[in-house]
């Protein structure tokens, strides 16, 4: 197939791309790379044969997007390109709304001229919110607590209407729960720019010095260690996830959600332990209060994407740790270099 993928340099989306060229399909990716870097995609073409071209265009430009999309035809998008931090959506909240639901309008006209009706889109587990119960499957219900959640929640809405609105039309909604890990090669991962806000980037570049202690933010939840349970999923599962997912536009009508993780929970203190097992020494921590906002516990019931997508994750939570740890440490400054001190 030939797949328009938006965002496509950046960590999810690059990942993907060495799975889509190592089945044969084709990309073009558009990056506006405000939070990723070229460098990711040249790593891409280094790990795979297949063809891949790329235009620097924010998905806001509708008018330079449609061209791009007229001229390559695509059969299907994936749609990545997005913001995707919980704690800055609060202060850049028109933003958020402006990517990530002004920007996936733009791109559904760019579809509409060029005559393509299926897409993948990046959802997240944030959409659920507090959970009612755990494992939480698709039918859910949905009540996001924070902007970057209602910024997801609103695209799967206006997805789910587009795709309704013609019978040739198919929208794929995939809620990733904790996306972790990096390509097994060592070459490609996450390069967060600042300071991460999720647990295993930090984690890694407290490894390798960059920051001085990890932060854990509250050891007082009602979870077995008083941390906080999350179900992580590899990056690679994740990304083999939206390869099989192209397979089922041939049956969906209209739009369909699938929890995109593994079932297992994971505190907060275990992937630190399976961390410090890796790397051979203790890391430092220090706990903090909660984060407001923050969930005790967060679990996916993969069933429905193991059942009708033929998908099922492969990695434990070892490879997630290696795998990262692989990249970080030969990369200690992600795709940039260091700082001049
Ligand atoms: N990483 C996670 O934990 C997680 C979890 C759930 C959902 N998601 C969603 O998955 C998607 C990909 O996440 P990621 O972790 O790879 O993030 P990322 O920031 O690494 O990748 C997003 C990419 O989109 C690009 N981009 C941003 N705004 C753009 C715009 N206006 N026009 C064109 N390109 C633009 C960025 O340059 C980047 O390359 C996002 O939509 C995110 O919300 C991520």
């Amino acid at each position: 197939m030939k797949v328009l993928v938006t965002g496509g340099a950046g960590y999810i989306g690059s990942h993907t791309l060495v799975e889509l060229l190592g089945q044969g399909h084709e990309a073009l990716v558009v990056d506006s790379f405000s939070n990723s870097s070229p460098a990711a995609l040249d790593r891409v073409r280094e790990l795979s044969n297949g063809w891949l071209e790329h235009e620097e265009c924010d998905i806001r430009d509708s008018t330079r997007l449609a061209q791009v999309a007229v001229r390559f035809r695509p059969d299907a998008v994936i749609h990545f390109a997005g913001l995707k931090s919980v704690g800055e959506s609060t202060r850049r909240a028109t933003d958020y709304y402006d990517v990530n639901v002004a920007g996936t309008v733009s791109l559904l006209r760019a579809m509409e001229a060029s005559g393509c009706g299926k897409i993948i889109f990046s959802s997240s587990a944030t959409v659920y919110g507090e959970p009612e119960y755990l494992p939480s499957d698709e039918a859910h219900r949905i009540g996001p607590t924070n902007v970057y959640g209602q910024t997801k929640a609103m695209a799967e809405q206006l997805l789910t209407d587009w795709a309704r609105a013609e019978p040739a039309r198919g929208a794929i909604l995939l809620r990733y729960f904790n996306p972790v890990g990096a390509h097994a090669s060592g070459r490609m991962g996450e390069d967060p720019r600042g300071v991460p806000e999720n647990l295993m980037p930090f984690l890694a570049q407290v490894a390798t010095g960059r920051r001085e202690a990890l932060r854990i933010w509250g050891d007082d939840y009602p979870t077995p260690d008083g941390t906080g349970i999350r179900d992580y999923i590899h990056v690679t599962d994740l990304a083999r996830a939206h390869v099989a997912a192209l397979a089922r536009f041939a049956t969906l009508e209209g739009a369909d959600a699938y929890n995109i993780g593994t079932g297992q929970g994971i505190s907060v203190r275990e992937m630190l332990q399976a961390f410090e097992r890796v790397v051979g020494r203790p890391l430092p921590h220090e706990i903090h209060p909660r984060r407001p906002g923050d969930v005790a516990e967060m679990r996916a019931d993969p069933a429905k994407a193991n059942r009708e997508l033929g998908w099922q994750a492969e990695y434990d939570v070892d490879d997630m740790v290696k795998s990262l740890w692989a990249w970080q440490s030969a990369n200690p400054w992600g795709y940039g270099a260091p700082p001049e001190s």
